[in-house]
């Protein structure tokens, strides 16, 4: 069925590319994206080559910058140029933003053809969908709140996870001690941002969800935000001097060295560990940020198809239907360190951490324990996820104490609205 899918879309391809006669740009997608991290780009080369496979090319448009920031700019100069990409690699309620502005493709067709709503999960199709129309394919889900621990560190630090903030304090010390940089950590907005969210949701699910998802004003001013700060200035004490501006991939290469114990990170983390031929419950150990077992905060890489003209339609449909198939999610997400995002995959190709990711995932769903990540464009748009980076940030740095954090977030997130 799937076969015959490809079969029909290269063959309307290729007769789009008869009419216009030039071959190569018509089945030419170009695909905007911030994979450019080792894990990262791997994972990437596997949608990459399954596209030229299927006859389509590839043309690279990389914008680094974790977490996105730096390519939503690069996109957002292309479109007000006139030069949308085909493809872009989108996030939450960024993917919603731009289909507002009618910006991008319709891809219903091929989401009926191929029943994609009765594989995506309710969670991701509020961003895969506007106005009742597929406007993007997911191609993952990631989790923010993981914590990712050298082995040989953790032994030498007593051996046991930390299941609470006190037992994490406790093996932090403990490296401390032990002469390694406890929490290997970037400083920048998103990296920070993406450790204060899961120490939000280690104060409780549903203060997570009133302060980072609904906005409340009560959550976001309350003696529980103030602590939330306060153990971030905790955390901050065990990074080194050289934190500042780091890229999180450098980070993880700390941890995988064995310089750093620890570091707070999605799952893409994991892709670095793995294209360094590092193996889970050998040499490293992944864990849900203590005190956050049973929730999730996810974030859903999807491709967005921006209306770049008839002739680029099939290429798109195609690239489309490719990031869908069951086969390439679990091939895939495999290299990236995220689960796919169709529920009817099999996790038997997925490693310990991946299997738990998978299940943990499941289980929130169930639960009500799975929540937007805000730090990841799932939470709020974008304007009110960079005012809260940058109060996260500034008292990160020092520059506010927690009881003036508190303060800016409330009026940060309100002015932001
Ligand atoms: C996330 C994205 C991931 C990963 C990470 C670091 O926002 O969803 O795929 O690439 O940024 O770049």
């Amino acid at each position: 069925m799937i076969i015959r899918k490809f079969a029909a879309l290269a063959a309307g391809a290729a007769a789009l590319t008869l009419t216009a006669g030039s071959a190569v740009a018509e089945d030419t997608v170009e695909v905007l994206h911030w994979w450019t991290s080792g894990g990262e780009a791997s994972a990437l080369n596997v949608l990459k080559e399954d596209l030229e496979k299927k006859g389509v090319t590839w043309q690279d448009m990389p914008v680094a910058g974790g977490g996105g920031s730096e390519a939503m700019t690069a996109l957002r100069a292309r479109v007000t140029a006139g030069n949308a990409p085909t493809a872009v690699q989108m996030l939450g309620f960024d993917i919603i933003d731009w289909a507002s502005e009618g910006a991008v493709a319709n891809l219903n067709d091929v989401a009926e053809e191929e029943g994609w709503a009765d594989v995506v999960p309710a969670a991701l199709q509020n961003f895969s969908k506007y106005d009742g129309n597929w406007i993007a394919s997911p191609v993952n889900v990631h989790s923010t709140n993981w914590v990712w621990i050298n082995k040989a560190a953790l032994d030498a630090a007593g051996g046991k996870a930390p299941e609470t903030w006190e037992e994490l304090i406790a093996v932090l010390d403990k490296m401390k001690e032990n002469g390694i940089t406890p929490l290997a950590h970037g400083g920048q907005p998103w990296q920070d941002a993406t450790v204060f969210e899961a120490v939000v949701l280690s104060l409780g699910n549903d203060f997570y969800k009133a302060a980072l998802n609904d906005l409340d004003p009560e959550a976001l001013g309350s003696d529980k935000m103030k602590e939330a700060f306060d153990r971030m200035t905790k955390l901050r004490s065990y990074v080194d001097d050289n934190f500042s501006g780091r890229d999180w991939n450098l980070a993880s290469a700390m941890v995988i060295e064995g310089q750093g114990g620890m570091q707070m990170m999605g799952d893409w983390a994991k892709g670095e560990f793995l294209k360094a031929g590092k193996k889970p419950g050998e040499d490293f150990v992944c864990i849900r940020f203590p005190g956050t077992q049973g929730s999730v905060t996810f974030n859903s890489d999807q491709f967005v198809m921006f209306k770049v003209g008839e002739d680029k339609q099939a290429a798109q449909k195609m690239m489309a239907s490719a990031v869908m198939n069951p086969e390439f999610q679990s091939a895939f997400n495999v290299v990236k360190g995220s689960v796919p995002a169709r529920t009817d995959v099999s996790d038997e190709a997925f490693d310990d951490c991946g299997k738990k990711g998978m299940k943990d995932l499941a289980e929130a769903n169930e639960a009500g324990a799975l929540f937007g990540s805000m730090a990841h464009g799932h939470g709020a748009p974008a304007a009110v996820k960079n005012a809260i980076n940058d109060v996260v940030t500034q008292h990160f740095n020092g520059e506010l104490s927690s009881e003036e954090a508190v303060e800016e977030l409330v009026n940060a997130v309100e002015a932001a609205q």
